[in-house]
């Protein structure tokens, strides 16, 4: 047998990747590996019931029923709490927050208390689960304030660069799982006959500068002048090597933002005369998403502040969201940023 170790990388569990990377911090004590550990089922659990979604009218009720009645769960409710299950006696946590619940979701009494916090998207773009589209689950995670027992507000509403690590995973084609606890960007691929996260996508750096944009355009009419001169300016001929940018807008931004990780260019949700702030969260998803394109080398602004340095002052508050390569990111604050 040959013992050389040529294609390790080709067999790189996750599980390994996270003990690799605790061990090359000596004074980790583990709870942090379990904790990301605990997150790789809590999203297994997820994707096994999304691939069922196409079926639930062919086969009739499902596990997804509740306890009192007969009614089908919304994808996103069950997501939502499965991950709280999953999570929650696992003694890493003191709180959660989720999108789909108005208050903190407290650790019950009976578990351990830990001192990590985490908050999700249980399902980010799920109004596309009808029609197949690609959804994922967005976590990220902050070290708690307070010292001991619940967490607290103070411990969940901490501006974006307090987090020691975001990630998601990827409903699509293959399932993958990134994440980054800030050191490189780590992308895996699912392989479903073992149920094993596979390395696929070591060290991920998005393109300095891309070829591509991403924004509801159908919202022109409601953007500023500047941001329509932005979106204009994009498509001139010879903007990008030789031609103009190309849209793309899946409608998932978890789909949106991977595929700007991945290819470089700018995913876009900006205030309107509608919403003021557009219509992304800033705890649940511009603030890990902003962490893991950050970690790849790429930035991610509000068009004016960086969107880690925004200070949070309530749990589902929005933020406009500018995000991928760094030259694009500033690109669009520049404009933005025009008097006239
Ligand atoms: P969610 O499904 O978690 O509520 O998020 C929906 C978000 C995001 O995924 C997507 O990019 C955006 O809504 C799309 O908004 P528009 O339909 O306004 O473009
Ligand atoms: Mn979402
Ligand atoms: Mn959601």
């Amino acid at each position: 047998m040959d013992t050389t170790h040529q294609s390790a990388s080709k067999f790189m569990t996750l599980e390994r990747h996270i003990i690799e990377e605790k061990n090359k911090h000596p004074h980790a004590t583990g709870e942090f590996s379990g904790l990301l550990h605990s997150i790789s089922l809590a999203v297994k659990l997820v994707w096994r019931e999304v691939t069922k979604a196409g079926l639930v009218n062919i086969l009739g009720k499902t596990d997804r029923m509740n306890v009192t009645g007969d009614e089908v769960k919304k994808l996103d409710e069950f997501a939502d709490e499965t991950i709280y299950k999953a999570m929650d006696h696992a003694g890493h946590l003191c709180v959660m927050a989720s999108e789909e619940n108005e208050d903190l979701l407290h650790i019950p009494d009976h578990y351990q208390h830990g001192k990590y916090v985490m908050l999700y998207d249980p399902l980010d773009g799920s109004g596309n689960i009808d029609a197949n589209i690609t959804v994922g689950t967005i976590f990220s995670i902050l070290m708690r304030v307070t010292n001991s027992g619940n967490g607290t507000m103070d411990d969940v509403l901490q501006p974006g660069y307090k987090q020691v690590a975001a990630g998601y995973a990827l409903f699509s084609s293959s399932m993958m799982f990134v994440y980054s606890t800030g050191h490189g960007v780590h992308g895996f691929t699912l392989d479903p006959s073992v149920g094993e996260f596979l390395l696929s996508h070591e060290n991920i750096r998005i393109p300095q500068r891309g070829a591509i944009y991403a924004v509801n355009e159908g919202n022109y009419n409601r953007w500023e002048p500047n941001m329509r001169r932005y979106i204009d300016w994009l498509k001139i001929e010879d903007k990008a090597d030789g031609r103009p940018y190309s849209g793309r807008y899946i409608g998932s931004l978890v789909a949106d933002v991977h595929r700007t990780l991945m290819y470089g260019g700018i995913y876009c949700y900006p205030g309107d005369t509608k919403n003021k702030n557009g219509k992304l969260r800033l705890m649940y998803e511009n603030n890990p998403l902003a962490y893991i394109v950050e970690n790849a080398g790429g930035a991610a602004s509000d068009g004016k502040t960086r969107i880690m340095d925004l200070v949070p002052t309530a749990l589902h508050q929005k933020s406009p969201l500018f995000i991928g390569s760094i030259d694009d990111v500033r690109f669009a604050e520049e404009f933005l940023a025009v008097k006239r």
